[in-house]
């Protein structure tokens, strides 16, 4: 499943090919596929209950596929665990962000670094000054990433005082404190007011123009617009239109699935 994307030159980051899964009866995702190029900025949209949630976790590994194939950067990852697709430089945002309320903004931050030798005893006995290197190189990144974000000032404040487009923003400096090269992010913008919005989008690009290859799942179709090249479309946990945004949001199937009339 490696090989050149049918959109270009760069190599494919990722790749989902037949995927499926059920929940009961419920087929969430069915025969459901996407390839996105390195470096390409995709929007997953569809009416709400399309799957495209669902198509997050089994691409990320929270959930295992009934059938189908997953692949990032060429290597095949269905059966790996969702720490491992990590490793391989895969991060992600939740559609609904839980911070940890009683902590700081900054441990929130640091809270999402994977892999540390501090993070067991041995690692902590046997590599005191290791530890205490990755420990400050972390808090330096968690500093970088809020700076970024204009959530600096936040930083020493518990997560249970930011509002919800701030709890946006620290979700996505979390999935970016391990140095991903693919980042999936759901529903950045829901519930944000329109001035965040502009903000949003503009780091969304700023993190695209360091070559980090983005699949985005998103309703506000100004963000789609601005940000994607292409789009797929899903519906009932179908594969349903693809192109290029304003192409897409025109076709008659597309408004169709929208007004709830999602073909069987
Ligand atoms: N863990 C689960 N258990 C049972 N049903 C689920 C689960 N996750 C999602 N679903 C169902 O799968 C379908 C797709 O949901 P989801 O992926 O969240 O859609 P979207 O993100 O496009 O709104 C819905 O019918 C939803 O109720
Ligand atoms: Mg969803």
């Amino acid at each position: 499943m490696s090989g050149r994307s049918a959109y270009g030159q760069a190599p494919v980051a990722l790749e989902v090919r037949d995927a499926a899964i059920a929940f009961g009866g419920v087929k969430a995702v069915d025969a459901m596929s996407l390839r996105v190029a390195t470096g390409e900025v995709i929007g997953l949209i569809g009416p709400n209950g399309a799957g495209k949630t669902t198509m997050f976790n089994l691409i990320a590994g929270t959930l295992r596929p009934d059938s189908g194939a997953i692949s990032i950067g060429g290597a095949r990852v269905e059966r790996e665990t969702a720490a491992r697709r990590t490793s391989r430089g895969l991060a992600r945002t939740f559609q609904i962000p839980r911070p940890f309320a009683g902590m700081t903004v900054l441990e929130n931050m640091l809270t999402a670094v994977q892999g540390q030798a501090g993070e067991s005893l041995l690692g902590n006995l046997l590599a005191p000054g290791r530890v205490r290197r990755e420990e400050r190189a972390a808090i330096e990144r968690a500093h970088e990433l809020l700076d970024f974000l204009q959530l600096s000032r936040l930083a020493g404040e518990e997560a249970r005082v930011l509002s919800g487009g701030q709890r946006k923003l620290l979700e996505l400096g979390r999935a970016l404190m391990a140095k991903p090269r693919i980042v999936l992010l759901d529903e950045p913008a829901a519930g944000v007011n329109p001035a965040l919005l502009d903000f949003i989008i503009d780091r969304i690009a700023a993190i695209n123009a360091e070559g980090i290859t983005i699949l985005l799942i998103e309703h506000n179709i100004e963000m789609i617009a601005r940000l994607c090249s292409r789009v797929v479309v899903m519906a009932a946990g179908r594969w349903l239109a693809e192109g290029r945004p304003e192409a897409v949001t025109a076709d008659p199937r597309v408004v169709e699935a929208y007004l709830g009339g999602a073909p069987a």
